[in-house]
């Protein structure tokens, strides 16, 4: 087992040291670029102004025979683009695949210092991360980057689900975790065709009365895997997200997905069609009506500590600390969005 104290070693001389604090950034959508398409990449300084993250998308959906072009793609929108305080992000092929070491390789040699976060898909344990934890320190030395490239895994196999806790705490370099509804139902030979999002066979239906119809319920099916990601993300203070939800068509459900991880402690979500910026954006900005009821809680009790009654609910220490993470939340999104900031009037 590694000692304690050499967790924040660097695992390479010259490289940077890993971080103690993530960065504190808005990351409400992660909108995905396929970078191969001349006429999407030309759209990237525009799309840099309106999201939270940029990200290249090297892996599934782009196609075999332009894995290369896509990787070409990303390095020349790195390049070209001022993404300022907007996250620039990476999908980087499957260790297992034959692209993986080429990407990461030739981004970090081209681009590592304007890359903020590598997400890594398909991580089944922290023998993944510590793969690539251990590379990224190599190169970092080689091309004498000054910060460390963080890496975001992707929950999307049985097996990554059975370990979530030990990739989540696998390295200082760990940013956070989305959860990959695809790929995971193929791990585990659920019997949907789905990208995200609900499935009206699931679902509870209430007792026969007589010949009455009987109401039904549908279910969330990610419930029990975005509560494990993120307690095990809370547990290792990194960052939870929910991942892709497949169908363009239905706002109204894309909202709902993303609304229920948000509730449960998801900080962003994927946004893989321009209209999902939108729901995104306005899933994950806290409600002004929270916000102004959270001030109310934080006016009452400024130390955070006793009890006090707000509108007929009871407020103490625990209500204080959930106050404060809605406020934190909202001054963040405030500083990126004065709209936002100004309906929360803080
Ligand atoms: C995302 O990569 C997914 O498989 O859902
Ligand atoms: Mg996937």
């Amino acid at each position: 087992m590694k000692l304690p104290r050499q967790f924040f070693a660097p695992l390479a001389i010259g490289a940077p040291a890993p971080l103690r604090e993530l960065p504190v950034r808005l990351e409400r959508m992660i909108h995905f670029v396929p970078p191969h398409l001349d006429k999407l990449r030309a759209k990237v300084p525009e799309l840099a102004r309106q999201v939270d993250v940029v990200l290249g998308n090297l892996e599934d959906a782009i196609p075999v025979e332009a894995k290369q072009a896509a990787r070409a793609g990303f390095i020349a929108m790195a390049k070209a683009v001022d993404y300022g305080a907007t996250g620039l992000w990476t999908r980087i092929n499957a260790l297992n695949s034959p692209w993986a070491l080429d990407d990461v390789t030739e981004i970090v040699g081209a681009v590592g210092d304007r890359l903020d976060v590598i997400m890594l898909p398909k991580v089944d344990g922290p023998w993944d991360i510590h793969y690539l934890d251990q590379l990224l320190a190599q190169l970092e030395a080689r091309h004498k980057i000054k910060k460390p490239i963080l890496i975001h895994a992707i929950l999307e196999t049985a097996q990554g689900v059975n370990n979530v806790e030990a990739i989540a705490s696998a390295s200082p370099r760990m940013h956070g975790m989305s959860l990959g509804p695809a790929d995971l139902a193929a791990s585990r030979a659920m019997k949907t065709t789905r990208v995200g999002g609900g499935h009206p066979e699931y679902k509870v239906i209430a007792d026969a009365q007589g010949e009455a119809p009987r109401a039904a319920y549908q279910q969330d099916l990610w419930h029990y895997t975005i509560a494990k990601m993120v307690d095990a993300c809370a547990a290792a203070g990194i960052k939870p997200f929910y991942g892709p939800f497949g169908d363009f068509s239905d706002a109204a459900a894309c909202e709902a997905q993303f609304r229920n991880a948000f509730l449960m402690g998801c900080l962003g979500a994927w946004s893989l069609h321009p209209s999902q910026i939108a729901i995104a954006k306005t899933v994950f900005s806290p409600d002004p009506a929270e916000v102004a009821f959270a001030k109310k809680i934080v006016a009452a009790m400024p130390d955070g500590a006793g009890a006090v009654m707000i509108d007929g609910k009871m407020q103490d220490d625990a209500t204080w600390k959930q106050a404060k993470v809605l406020l934190d939340l909202a001054r963040l999104v405030a500083a990126k969005d004065p709209e936002m900031g100004a309906r929360y009037a803080l």
